[in-house]
């Protein structure tokens, strides 16, 4: 990025890279988490759940990208090599169910994915509200997205 467009970030660099950095790592472990599910998972709801998944994962994805842009902005480098990813990430990965069919488990597990990433983009909006308007923006966006899946998979919880 600019000089400009970091010198106007008015919080420190460093820790909102580390930061960043934890979001990139989290939405890779949730890609391949809700992606290796759908793969794996069996039984009569099966399809309708891996449809589901297999949506959000590519969700996850649009979101890794839109923070990588950001972290390579401001200077820095998203976590390169894939056997970083769960080590670096805020949120971690959760292994599939032993039980393939049980959809509920995975349902659960997803919402722990989601949910924890509620709590880091909420993190980040605070830390950079007015502060750092372009991360801002992209915390902004990306939490109303883990809000509404979410809402999203508590319903297919509901109706299974
Ligand atoms: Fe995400
Ligand atoms: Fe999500």
């Amino acid at each position: 990025m600019g000089k400009t467009g970091r010198k106007v970030v008015e919080v420190p660099i460093n820790e909102l890279l580390t930061d960043l950095n934890k979001a990139y790592a989290d939405e890779w472990c949730a890609l391949y988490q809700y992606w290796y599910d759908a793969l794996i998972t069996e039984g009569i709801n099966a399809p309708i759940v891996a449809e589901h998944l297999k949506k959000q994962a590519l969700d996850e994805m649009k979101h890794a990208e839109k923070i990588g842009n950001r972290i390579l902005e401001l200077g820095g480098t998203p976590v390169s090599r894939p056997d970083k990813l769960v080590h670096a990430s805020g949120c971690g990965y959760i292994d599939p169910p032993k039980d393939k069919t049980d959809l509920k488990q995975i349902i659960q597990d997803t919402l722990k994915a989601e949910r924890c990433a509620i709590e880091a983009y909420n993190r980040l909006a605070k830390m950079t509200l007015g502060k750092d308007p372009v991360t801002y923006e992209l915390a902004s966006d990306l939490l109303t997205d883990e809000v509404s899946d979410e809402e999203e998979f508590e319903n297919l919880l509901a109706n299974l």
